[in-house]
Order: C-alpha cells, then structure tokens, then sequence
C-alpha cells in the first residue's frame, strides 16, 4: 500500500509531540470523500492544537490542520466525482478527526464545498479559515443591521489572519476601519490593506465606567478579554461587535449596561461550527462580493510539512503576520 507523509499529533507519556510519519489511506479517519491534498494553512487553533497549548485535539494520534483544499481522488457520495477541486475548513478537521496536514485527506462528504470558480486551490488555502471567519462575521454583522454609516468599524488583532482579511474586506465594502494593533512596524501593511486609523492596543485603558463616549459603528474582534470588554463600552448605539477570537484571553469583564441602554449587539462567531448550509455561498461570495483584493499582502509565508513547527512557536508568540499556507502536494 503507498505510504504519504502527514504531520501527525501523538500523545507519548502525558506529552504531546508533533511530527512527520509515514501514513497509509487505512491509516485516516473514516469519511465518503478521499482527497489528494494540495495546500493546506496555519491558523491560531493549528497551533494551539499542535503543540497542545491549548486543548484542542480530542482523539490521539491525529492529524493536525483545520484546514484542506485539493482533489477528489474517490467519493461513496454521488454529489463528488474523481478530479473535482474542493476544499474544506472546520467542523472536527484536524481537532477530532484527522485533518489537512497530510497528503490525503478524508472527510465526511457533507463538510465538502465545491473550489469556486474564479479561485485557485492556493487563493482558498490561503484565505482557508481565517478569511471565511471573516465572511461570515460580515454575513452576521449585515444580517443585524450593520451598515458604515454607522461610523468607524473597529478591526482587533489587526496583524493577524483573520484580522487582514477583516481590514481588507470591511474597507472593501466601504466602512471606515480603525486597525488595532500591537505591531507598530505594520502599520504601512495595515493601511495598504484598507485601515484608514491605527490605534496601538497598548494605548488604550483598560479599565473604564461601564459606557464611554460612543465612538465606534462597529467592530470585529479577534481579541478577546479586556479589548473586548473596552469595545462593549466604547460602541455607539445599535453597534455590532462580532466576536471572533480570544488571543488575548478568553474572559469577557463587562457590564449590561451598553446592551440594555444602547442596544450594543455581540455577535457570536463560530466557523468550525457554521452550518453546512452557509458555507458554499459564502465560498462564493469569498469569490465574488467578498473576494480580498490584496492576498498577495496577506500571504506572508510559503512552507511544507517540515516547517510547522517554527511557524507554531512564532504564532503563539504573536511574531506572525498574515497568513502561512503549506505547500503539500502544490498544483
Ligand atoms: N470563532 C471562530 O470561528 C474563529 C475562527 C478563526 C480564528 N479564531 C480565533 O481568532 C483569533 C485570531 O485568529 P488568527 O488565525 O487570525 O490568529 P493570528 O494570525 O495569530 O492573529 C492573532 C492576532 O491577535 C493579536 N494578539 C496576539 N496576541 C495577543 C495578545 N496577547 N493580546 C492582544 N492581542 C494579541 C496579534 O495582532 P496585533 O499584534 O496586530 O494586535 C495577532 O497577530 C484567535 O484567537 C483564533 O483562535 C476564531
């Protein structure tokens, strides 16, 4: 039987080690849809989930990367043919099931979408999760209300996956964005992809009354803790915040007050888990409406199996910019 290579997570005495093995199809978790895979990407959760920092993986050994695109090699399910181009992003991939670092991946047919039409199996990896976390924060956002006569849209953890495609998109669609950011030697990059303010999130206070001046139409926030708990205080009235990560931290200290007395909304942001239902359209909207106009900006490294590790350890460090896709088995 062909052996392929695949990053896999072992637990060895209470540890967890992440390392290259040779693999065979028997090896992969059960699922209708076997692809060849092409590309891959890094996101926080990969190496959260990699390197065990946070606990992320449920079933060892497992095959890490949340994320795949590539190739129908065989599929029980009728809707999926030999040589389409597909990918998938969440749902249990490379957490509960084996995932997308790996040259064949298999999947239950219902977490495939079909590649769009105008995009590269390389432009979906590299948009991958981060970039359709931030479609449907605007799918959820637009579906409140939120429109950028409002007033200035807040991006946190500017610098991040994530945090680019939200400045490159939000600006897209005409809102006035205000990138926050630790980086200041990025604030160039930032304005390139659309910020129009920088704020360094070392400036801003941290504790405050329970309302501020109202200052932002909106905001998504890759942040998480006291940026957040600052966003709810800081958010004019009927503002959405879309609450999508927690890089730096996960406790949220607030009050009820800009809720109950301005009608602040959060919006809860949760791609693994979207339905199935959302996601080919988004896809398509990621290829059309949505499309980002600067990737080439947004991707910042190339790498292969072997380069994980680095790329994790400077993640969590927060010494990452944009997004690192992995070359597996390239077009
Ligand atoms: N809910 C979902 O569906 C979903 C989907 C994807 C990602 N996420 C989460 O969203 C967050 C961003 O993901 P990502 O893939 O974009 O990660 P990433 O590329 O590592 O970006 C995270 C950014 O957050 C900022 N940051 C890092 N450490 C920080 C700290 N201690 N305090 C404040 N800011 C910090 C940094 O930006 P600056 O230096 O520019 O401030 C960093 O670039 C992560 O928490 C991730 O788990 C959630």
């Amino acid at each position: 039987m062909t052996e392929f290579q695949a990053f896999r997570v072992v637990k060895e005495d209470n540890q967890l080690i992440g390392r290259i093995e040779s693999l065979t199809v028997d090896d992969l978790s059960q699922g209708d849809v076997l692809i060849k895979t092409a590309y891959s990407s890094v996101n926080y959760k990969d190496a959260l989930a990699a390197t065990g920092k946070g606990k992320i993986i449920r079933n060892f050994p497992c095959i890490a990367g949340i994320d795949v695109a590539g190739t129908v090699v065989e599929s029980t399910d009728k809707r999926f043919k030999e040589g389409d181009s597909v990918l998938a992003t969440g749902y249990d991939l490379g957490t509960g099931h084996d995932g997308g670092y790996s040259e064949y991946t298999r999947v239950p047919a219902e977490w495939v979408v079909f590649l769009p039409d105008s995009m590269s199996l390389f432009e979906s990896m590299a948009i991958g999760t981060a970039g359709f976390t931030a479609a449907l924060c605007v799918q959820r956002l637009e579906q409140n209300g939120q429109i950028p006569e409002m007033g200035p849209f807040v991006v946190t953890g500017a610098t991040g996956g994530v945090g680019n495609f939200a400045i490159d998109i939000m600006s897209s669609l005409g809102y006035e964005v205000v990138a926050v950011t630790g980086k200041q030697e990025s604030n160039q990059l930032l304005i390139d992809l659309g910020a129009e303010h920088i704020l360094d999130r070392h400036n801003i206070k941290m504790d405050g009354p329970p309302m501020e001046k109202g200052e932002w139409g909106g905001a998504i926030d890759n942040v998480g803790g006291d940026i957040l708990a600052w966003l709810t205080r800081t958010t004019k009235s009927w503002g959405n915040i879309a609450s999508v990560g927690l890089a730096g931290g996960s406790q949220l200290n607030t009050t009820v007050m800009p809720f109950i007395l301005r009608g602040v909304s959060i919006l809860g942001i949760t791609s693994s888990g979207c339905p199935t239902a959302y996601r080919q359209p988004l896809w398509e909207r990621l290829a059309t409406d949505l499309a980002p106009k600067h990737l080439d900006k947004i991707v910042t490294n190339t790498i292969d199996l072997e380069g994980l590790p680095d790329t994790f350890k400077k993640m969590l460090a927060g010494e990452t910019t944009g997004r690192t896709v992995v070359e597996i088995n390239p077009d």
